[in-house]
């Protein structure tokens, strides 16, 4: 069966799929909203620290799993199991993370939906269709309907591919159009009257809530989220790398490209937000925090767009192509998980895995989207504020407590030699046995 599975074909390849992965939604929209409402460089600098100590030792821990068991998520914690309660605990956590990335996917394809959307507008626009402009750009279930499956047929189009034509391909492709149209959109924005004033609300400390718990429990999930733990999407992008990488470099890699882009989209969205103020539009609530939900992305940065003049569609154009390639890129990462358990253990086709899955997924976002006040906040909160945090906390009981400590130094051997002596072993396998599985339970427990 090994030989049948897809493998990344270089280095690149697999940084472009894993950064592609947790680089989305959560580093363009979350991180600079979380960061402006949480005391802006207070929750940034909390951010990075989170981000090296607790997510990157998780991230670790599920590349290294799923490289040496070279399979889906439930097999490959069987894999690493030693006896029959272990097994059922890697079951349940195999199971529960294929559920919770399921209906992680089945909202964040709703917002992507509006994403797509919000591409077209400016489209529609250019060629003077101000009918379809407003059915773009109104909040109807119909639209969300259409445009959620939208973008599930595309998520399920790459996924049909397999790893390298589908999921590597596109994350090449997509992932360094992501980065540079990021630069041109920060440079630009950086011209305009207002910009500094959103540096500065990004960038300046607001030194008393760092003892904020409610800081602490955001960057958490912030970091988690972000790079995609818990839920088996990077165990399953590490049964793809080959046996002769180096885990703990090409890791660490991909946590810096995830924090750097978010970090970097930091200085889009706050600047835009008070460039928006200096022309007029309202970027504050009733509470006098900045808009940070839906009305951020579908409302205050189109109306700045909209004051911009011409040059505002070519931006509008920019930002909402950047929007839908960060979803892209992660929601593929979503669908690959179940979609490479029904391959090997269900001897389903993967053409016929994913549009299957992908069908079923669809079916829940429209569920969500006719039902979304009770539903959106429920799903998405409940899978990554409860269920992603805790099963991560598994993951790192598996890689710690399970599994033989020389069982993991083996495999990251394969990649580096030298693995025993070098710096990440000295550390690493006290992080994911003692601080992450333990700062995971004070936080969520918060
Ligand atoms: N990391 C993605 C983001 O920041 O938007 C979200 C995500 C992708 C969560 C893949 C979970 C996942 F399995």
């Amino acid at each position: 069966m090994a030989s049948a599975r897809g493998e990344f074909s270089s280095r690149f390849g697999f940084l472009m799929a894993a950064s592609g992965s947790a680089v989305g939604l959560g580093n363009i929209w979350g991180f600079p909203t979380n960061t402006a409402s949480n005391g802006g460089a207070a929750f940034l600098f909390t951010y990075l620290v989170l981000a090296f100590v607790l997510a990157y030792p998780a991230l670790m821990a599920e590349l290294i799993i799923g490289r040496h068991a070279r399979s889906n998520a439930i097999t490959a914690l069987k894999s690493i199991s030693t006896g029959p309660k272990s097994q059922l605990l890697a079951v349940i956590v195999g199971v529960a993370g294929m559920i919770t990335v399921s209906f992680i996917l089945s909202f964040y394809a709703i917002v992507s939906g509006w994403m797509i959307a919000f591409f077209i507008d400016p489209l529609a626009r250019i060629l003077g269709m101000s009918d379809l402009s407003l059915w773009l750009t109104s909040d109807t279930e119909i639209r969300n309907s259409l445009f959620v499956l939208i973008f599930m047929s595309l998520t399920v189009y790459i996924i049909s591919a397999g790893v390298k034509d589908g999921i590597e391909k596109w994350a090449s492709r997509l992932m360094p159009s992501l980065v540079g149209i990021l630069l041109l959109l920060i440079l630009y924005v950086f011209t305009l009257p207002g910009a500094m004033d959103g540096l500065r609300a990004y960038l300046v400390p607001d030194f008393s809530r760092f003892a904020d718990p409610q800081l602490l429990i955001n960057a958490m999930g912030q970091a988690f989220f972000s790079l995609s733990l818990g839920v088996g999407t990077m165990l399953v992008y590490g049964s793809y790398i080959n046996k002769e990488e180096n885990l703990p470099v090409v890791g660490s890699l991909v946590a810096l490209l995830d924090i750097g882009i978010a970090v970097l989209a930091g200085l889009l969205i706050l600047p835009a937000m008070y460039v928006a103020l200096a022309s007029g539009v309202e970027i504050f609530d009733e509470a006098g925090g900045l808009i940070a939900g839906p009305g951020l992305i579908v409302s205050v940065l189109p109306a700045l767009f909209n004051s911009m003049g011409v040059i505002g569609v070519f931006v509008a154009l920019a930002f909402f192509a950047l929007m839908t390639i960060a979803s892209l890129t992660s929601s593929i990462s979503m669908l690959e998980v179940p979609v490479a358990y029904a391959v090997e253990n269900r001897g389903m086709g993967r053409n016929k895995a994913a549009v299957l899955i992908g069908g079923v997924i669809s079916c829940i976002s429209l569920l969500i989207v006719f039902n979304f006040d009770p539903l959106f906040d429920l799903v998405a909160g409940f899978t990554t504020e409860r269920s992603q945090p805790l099963l991560s906390l598994f993951i790192c009981v598996f890689a710690a407590w399970i599994w033989s400590r020389d069982g993991v130094l083996a495999e990251i051997k394969h990649g580096s030699a030298e693995a025993d002596q070098g710096l990440f072993w000295k550390i690493w396998p006290f992080y994911v046995k003692f601080i992450c599985p333990l700062a995971i339970l004070v936080v969520y427990f918060q």
